[in-house]
């Protein structure tokens, strides 16, 4: 049994891989800015909750005793993301150092040094953050969530149009399969100071999983085809998005929407 504390595990993914590390037996500790009461949905029986803000680092040091390994599965939006991602990781790893946790896994993206988009620049500068420290480093990166694809497609069918990206294909993974993996490299698995990438089960065109979507969930809309602009577009219409040779994902696309269904 390992410490460990999950950092963001209050979130989307975090809270899978929180609910996957209690699983396995673990003493699990979550640190976020928000704690969940008893009955929130990010809330998991038998977990440590400690209030913490990497930015201003308030909290950080009490929540980082008496762990084994930190999971940073963290998560900025909009310009915040820029300062969650860097002085954030920053705070967060110079304090683990000092309170001698040996080990970190970071959740990362798949290819995410090669596009000048915004997010992602600041993701590959975590993630060189987490190479550069004290600490023994695994980068798990992975393909894009079964969700992230679901809510283009929701935003979509509120005007009557779902968007069906052009030229772009994907290779979606349930962020359970993420957990998993996620815990596994905390307890060991892979060599460590590694970078390495995750994909989902089945690679899919756009068309394809918004096909899946409107069947398995009923909702209406017209499959129209829409452009990707800027540097992630053309990531994705390369394919740069895509590890058919890592497809460690088991849950594919239309199991996972008849499961949340
Ligand atoms: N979406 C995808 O397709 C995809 C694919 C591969 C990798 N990823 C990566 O996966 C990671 C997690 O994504 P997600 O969608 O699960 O995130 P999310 O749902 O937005 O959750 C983010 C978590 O970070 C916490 N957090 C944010 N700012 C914080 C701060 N200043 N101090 C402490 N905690 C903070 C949040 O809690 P509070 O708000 O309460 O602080 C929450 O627990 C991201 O780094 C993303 O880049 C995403």
């Amino acid at each position: 049994m390992s410490r460990v504390l999950v950092v963001g595990g209050t979130g989307l993914c975090g809270r899978q891989v929180t609910l996957e590390a209690v699983r396995r037996g673990h003493e699990v500790s979550v640190a976020s800015r928000r704690v969940p009461a008893e009955g929130d949905p990010a809330y998991v029986a038998g977990v440590r909750y400690a209030m913490v803000d990497l930015v201003s680092a308030h909290g950080l040091e009490a929540a980082l005793d008496l762990n084994d390994v930190l999971i940073d599965t963290t998560n900025g939006m909009g310009r915040s993301s820029s300062t969650v991602f860097t002085v954030g990781a920053l705070n967060l790893l110079h304090a683990a150092a000092r309170w001698g946790i040996g080990h970190a896994v970071l959740l990362s993206i798949i290819n995410v040094d090669k596009s000048s988009y915004s997010y992602y620049r600041a993701k590959a500068a975590q993630e060189q953050i987490y190479r550069e420290s004290a600490l023994e480093t695994r980068i798990v990166r992975t393909t894009q969530f079964h969700d992230l694809v679901t809510s283009f497609f929701e935003r979509g069918a509120r005007f009557g149009m779902i968007p069906a990206l052009s030229g772009v294909r994907f290779q979606t993974i349930a962020t359970a399969d993420v957990a998993r993996i996620l815990v596994d490299a905390a307890t060991g698995v892979g060599e460590p100071e590694a970078t390495e990438t995750f994909g989902g089960p089945q690679v899919l065109t756009t068309r394809q999983m918004a096909e899946q979507w409107k069947s398995r969930t009923g909702r209406r809309g017209l499959i129209v085809p829409a452009p990707v602009p800027g540097s992630l577009g053309a990531l994705w219409k390369s394919g740069g998005n895509l590890a058919p040779d890592r497809a460690a994902g088991t849950i594919s696309y239309a199991d996972w929407l008849t499961s949340r269904a």
